[in-house]
């Protein structure tokens, strides 16, 4: 290859598969005007030497600097969360689903430690941003811990550094709000520092793919920036993926995150529709998942929860509002989702009054599952908080049944179940103690056999009880 030539593959992994038409893109070595500071780096993260800091030490921060660690780099987690910062210096895991043994085994070598100090941002040689976007109580975008972080690195941005955003957020972020801020340090992104945006795709709680195997999409808007942040995930990622732009990799993210929102409105639609026919949406799906091509199998269920599905939809729809572009299918996808939990609690009151002859006001329920998803110790925006308020306001007596979530934390939205705690396993008293159970969450670790067995009347809304055997006319699928 000539010095200058454009590569049209990829320089780390040679032509991507399966990944079409990613851009073409120069690598360091092609272009002589790399700068000697982009090469030292890209050398240095060559050779394991650079340091990784990571800020928002959470879901996504604490796997991925699990991930440089276990590369071999150093690694220093950032977090405004001081009760963190000291349990991860400490060994302790903060996360469920992520072993004890693994955090335990970090600071051990030497290699990793954890801090509250952010004038120490100006340590590492890369710093990855991994702070929440929530939305705020209009549900709009709320940027203000992207906007913290900046105005904390700013302050003590060194030249040669590579500052990368992971939050999910809207196409425009990186260049428009994060940039600007970064320089009033009086440095230049693309020239002084670099400066890449980087979606996270963290699935926690999955089986199959962690951090590692997760393929990594990488946009920035100047080539050494682009350049430095693939050397950088290719050191830590199994594939790399870049693209054009910082604001095409935001784009990617929202892409992912609306279109599981679309389908789960659909599926979601289409249990309404059914239902009268007699038809049952979870056998559809599971004969029409057996097309091999054409066709991916998304789940009804109580309705959207977690940090991503119900709220990134949400990033895309206000920006759109700035180019005066209609976002139709987000807003739709999200009325039909958001109605679920409602539907969920009609059919317990309709099958209460209509096989117990039984009001909901008074009624002794158990919810079963509080976590947004199965598995995962989460309860960020889950439907089961809403059910249980719900549930609470019409005089249901409710109680919680959930080893994931033994005891429930403040939230914004549900103050009111703060220091709510599980009750315990015990079949027997369950059948003394309850009307109804309300699957809400279809954890791995209950046993629905024996929960059909001792409850009289048990509304599954994600079909946990497929399996269950005996029984089964107690059963109401919602
Ligand atoms: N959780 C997921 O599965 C997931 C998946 C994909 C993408 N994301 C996105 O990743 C981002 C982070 O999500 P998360 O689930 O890891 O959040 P989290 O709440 O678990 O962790 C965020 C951490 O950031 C810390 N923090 C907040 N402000 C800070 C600041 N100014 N400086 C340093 N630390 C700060 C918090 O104390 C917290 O420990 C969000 O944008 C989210 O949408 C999350």
């Amino acid at each position: 290859m000539f010095i200058g030539q454009p590569v049209t593959h990829h320089r780390f992994y040679g032509p991507l598969k399966g990944i079409g038409s990613v851009m073409p893109v120069q690598s360091d070595v092609a272009r002589p005007e790399a700068g000697a500071k982009v090469t030292g780096l890209i050398a240095r993260i060559k050779a394991h030497e650079a340091v990784i800091g990571v800020i928002g030490m959470g879901y996504v921060g604490q796997p991925l600097a699990l991930a440089a660690h276990s590369r071999g780099f150093h690694v220093v987690g950032f977090d405004v969360d001081m009760d963190r910062v000291a349990k991860l210096n400490q060994g302790h895991s903060t996360i469920k689903t992520i072993p004890a043994e693994r955090i335990a085994a970090l600071g051990k070598d030497g290699r990793f430690r954890a801090t509250s100090e952010l004038s120490e941002l100006s340590g590492p040689d890369v710093l990855i941003i991994c702070v929440p976007t929530p939305l705020n109580k209009y549900r709009d975008p709320d940027l203000s811990f992207v906007e913290k972080t900046a105005e904390a690195i700013a302050k003590a941005l060194r030249p040669g550094q590579l500052i990368c955003l992971e939050s999910t957020t809207f196409p425009g972020t990186t260049s428009e709000i994060v940039k600007p801020i970064l320089e009033t340090s009086g440095l230049e992104a693309g020239r002084d520092f670099y400066l890449a945006f980087s979606p996270e795709r963290e699935d926690p709680g999955n089986k199959k793919f962690h951090t590692e195997s997760i393929p990594k999409v990488v946009g920035a808007d100047d080539d050494d920036s682009r350049v430095l942040a693939e050397a950088v995930y290719r050191a830590l990622i199994d594939n790399v993926v870049p693209v054009s732009s910082s604001a095409t990799a935001e784009a990617v993210k929202l892409t992912e995150n609306i279109f599981r929102s679309v389908n789960i409105a659909l599926v979601n639609e289409l249990k309404h529709v059914y239902e009268p026919m007699g038809v049952s949406i979870w056998e559809v799906i599971d004969a029409a998942a057996t097309k091999p091509f054409g066709f991916m199998p998304f789940y009804p269920g109580p309705g959207l929860g977690g940090h991503c599905i119900p709220i990134d939809p949400f990033y895309l729809s206000w920006k759109a509002r700035e180019y005066n572009v209609p976002t139709r299918f987000i807003e739709l996808a999200g009325e039909i989702n958001t109605a679920e939990p409602n539907h969920v609690v009609q059919k317990l009151v309709n099958a209460l009054a209509g096989r117990q002859k039984r009001a909901i006001n008074g009624a002794r329920v158990l919810l079963v599952g509080l976590s947004y998803k199965k598995n995962v110790d989460d309860l960020r925006e889950s439907p089961a908080l809403t059910i249980f308020e719900i549930l609470e306001a019409q005089g249901a007596k409710v109680d919680y049944f959930d080893t994931w979530a033994p005891e429930i934390p403040e939230t914004r939205e549900h103050r009111a179940l703060k220091g709510r705690k599980t009750v315990a396993w015990d079949p027997d008293k369950f059948s003394r103690d309850y009307d109804a159970a309300l699957i809400v969450t279809d954890h791995e670790n209950v046993n629905y056999a024996a929960l059909v067995n001792s409850i009289e009347l048990v509304v599954d809304s994600r079909n946990a009880t497929r399996s269950v055997s005996s029984n089964r006319d107690r059963i109401v699928l919602a």
